[in-house]
């Protein structure tokens, strides 16, 4: 007997990432592919995003998914978030060669206090959200603040991308299959502050750093490459990262909800207070999740360098947090 189907909200979903990122979740990747599901898909009231999303929809119709239990177009975020069980915060402004993530935030902040409030009105209790649209942990948090009356750890910030980036560059490095590689974490804010740390990484069960033994190329080339991906892509490609960026929310969204059997993954969720960051603040923390709960993986030591870019990338996320304290 088939589950009963799951409620899947998507914003932005006739932009480039919705497009990626749909066929995928209806084909049973991010839920399991004995999980049917309806998708909620959001976009602007704007006619010609609406004919797109008209479009993306027909298409998803003509791959006969079988676990594609209804699809549904929206333009209100009040009809779109009703009784979700999931909703992935994608719509938003990208970026454009020259700029910061945090210049989108004039632009994108009004986007996730709406869509806050919108969820907090309508969406099952137990919705779990992830946010993509940029600067992705700081419209978390506002997300997060304006829903009061459900779960603060119901709200989270892609921080994956950075995750497999900096696995991946790992992989190049030591000549290892990127399969093999764990225990890696990103802390921080999706920026080119945060922290990608593979000073408890492991390939099939041994240490890495030493493998590695530069710290050098630690310093000077994997953490600016990490760091700054997403504008090397956007200066190569003219447009920001999309396929690469839907994989993270589908593995982020995954994981959150089967679990990771005791594998690390990076999150960007709310601060519970762990190593010093305070309570609230949406940074990105190693963490292995089981029956659909994230928790901070603890005790690791943090030694002066990893505390300095810890320190920098909170800083970075604390200036935006105040920068919409006026939105809250
Ligand atoms: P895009 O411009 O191709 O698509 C965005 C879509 O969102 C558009 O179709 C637009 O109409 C829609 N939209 C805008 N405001 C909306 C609203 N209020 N409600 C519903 N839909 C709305 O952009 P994209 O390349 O798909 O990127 C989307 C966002 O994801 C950007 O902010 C980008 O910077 C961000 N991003 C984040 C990460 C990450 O790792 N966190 C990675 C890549 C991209
Ligand atoms: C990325 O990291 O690729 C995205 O956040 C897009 C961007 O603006 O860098």
């Amino acid at each position: 007997m088939s589950k009963k189907p799951v409620r899947v909200a998507v914003t932005g979903a006739a932009g480039q990432i919705g497009y990626a990122l749909l066929f995928r979740i209806a084909s049973g990747e991010m839920l399991g592919k004995d999980q049917p599901v309806i998708l909620q898909l959001l976009e602007i009231p704007d006619e010609k995003a609406q004919n797109a999303l008209k479009g993306v929809i027909m298409e998803l119709e003509d791959c006969a998914f079988p676990l594609l239990a209804g699809i549904e177009a929206h333009s209100d975020p009040m009809t779109a978030f009703k009784d979700t069980d999931y909703a992935l915060l994608v719509g938003a402004r990208p970026r454009g060669p020259g700029m910061e993530r945090a210049d989108l935030l004039a632009a994108n902040a009004q986007i996730f206090t709406v869509q806050g409030k919108a969820l907090n009105a309508v969406a099952s209790r137990n919705v779990k959200v992830l946010v993509v649209g940029n600067p992705a942990n700081t419209n978390a948090y506002i997300a997060m603040k304006s829903a009061p009356d459900l779960p603060a750890k119901n709200f989270t910030a892609m921080l994956r991308l950075d995750h497999n980036r900096a696995a991946s560059q790992i992989a190049a490095k030591t000549g290892k299959p990127v399969g093999s590689i764990e225990k890696l974490a990103v802390w921080g804010n999706h920026s080119p502050t945060m922290y990608a740390d593979y000073r408890f990484a492991t390939i099939d069960g041994q240490a890495v750093k030493p493998l590695i033994n530069d710290e050098e190329w630690n310093r000077n080339t994997f953490l600016p490459t990490v760091g700054k991906r997403g504008a090397a892509i956007i200066a190569a490609r003219g447009l920001s990262s999309a396929a690469s960026a839907a994989n993270a929310a589908i593995d982020h969204m995954r994981d959150w909800a089967l679990g990771t059997n005791g594998k690390w993954v990076t999150m960007g969720i709310p601060s519970d207070g762990s190593y010093g960051i305070p309570k609230d603040v949406m940074f990105g923390f190693p963490v292995t999740t089981e029956n659909g709960e994230y928790k901070i993986v603890q005790g690791l030591e943090i030694d002066a360098f990893s505390q300095e870019c810890i320190n920098k990338t909170l800083a970075e996320l604390t200036d935006e947090q105040n920068g919409v304290k006026h939105l809250l």
